[in-house]
């Protein structure tokens, strides 16, 4: 569990961030050498995140629900070309919402990742702003939407995994810091 805590600590901070060093970690066993398929995951959860990518597990998520109806619950498809044989290669693309994303590779170590490098204007205009899909070597898959909070002092995410709230003390940053205050 601590090594997908980190992982995803560490995808969040790549993804707020931009950068690229992945910290030194085993590559994942291959399953084949192609992954090749369309995977379909219901954004069943929803997660408030701190501008920095850190999680607010309490935060209250009433305003991001209501700004984004449309979101909870929506399907999202993704169709993934990609050679993993490193250093992968391929791609893959999301329908989100009828909008079509491509996602780029992301090369972390721990899984298979792929990033949006910006949205559609359509998916712009709704305030969302990045797409995430990753794979672990059993192909189990995550997808991630992420969209400005209205305020846009945090980001409305909306997944279809629910991190374990009792595997919070894992996390490797200040909680009290990151709290959003009641
Ligand atoms: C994925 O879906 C696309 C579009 O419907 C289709 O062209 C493609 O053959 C599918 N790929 C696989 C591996 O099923
Ligand atoms: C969350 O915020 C909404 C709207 O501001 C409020 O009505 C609700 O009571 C809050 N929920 C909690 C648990 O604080
Ligand atoms: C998907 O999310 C679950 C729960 O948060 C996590 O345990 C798993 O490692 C994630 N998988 C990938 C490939 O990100
Ligand atoms: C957003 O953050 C700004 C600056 O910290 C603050 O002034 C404002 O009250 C915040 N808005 C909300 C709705 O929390
Ligand atoms: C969450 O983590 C706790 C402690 O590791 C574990 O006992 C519990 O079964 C987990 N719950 C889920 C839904 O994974
Ligand atoms: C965590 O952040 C809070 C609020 O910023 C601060 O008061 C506290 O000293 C910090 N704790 C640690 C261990 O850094």
């Amino acid at each position: 569990m601590a090594k997908h805590i980190l992982s995803l600590t560490f995808l969040f901070l790549l993804c707020q961030t931009g950068r690229a060093s992945a910290p030194v970690a085993p590559t994942p066993a291959l399953v084949a050498p192609i992954i090749d398929g369309n995977y379909t995951d219901k954004l069943a959860h929803l997660e408030i995140r701190a501008l920095n990518g850190g999680w607010l597990p309490f935060a209250n998520k009433t305003v991001c629900k209501a700004a984004y109806p449309f979101l909870l619950d929506a399907l999202v498809a993704t169709e993934v070309n990609y050679n993993t044989t490193p250093p992968g290669w391929g791609h893959a693309d999301s329908v989100v919402l009828g909008s079509d994303v491509v996602l780029h590779p992301m090369g972390v170590a721990n899984f298979y990742g792929f990033m949006s490098d910006g949205v559609g204007e359509h998916l712009k205009s709704l305030n969302i702003f990045r797409i995430i899909f990753s794979m672990n070597s059993d192909k189990s898959h995550n997808t991630t939407v992420m969209a400005s909070s209205p305020s846009g002092n945090e980001s409305c995410v909306f997944t279809n995994s629910e991190w374990n709230t009792s595997n919070f003390d894992g996390f490797n940053f200040n909680l009290t810091k990151l709290l959003v205050p009641p």
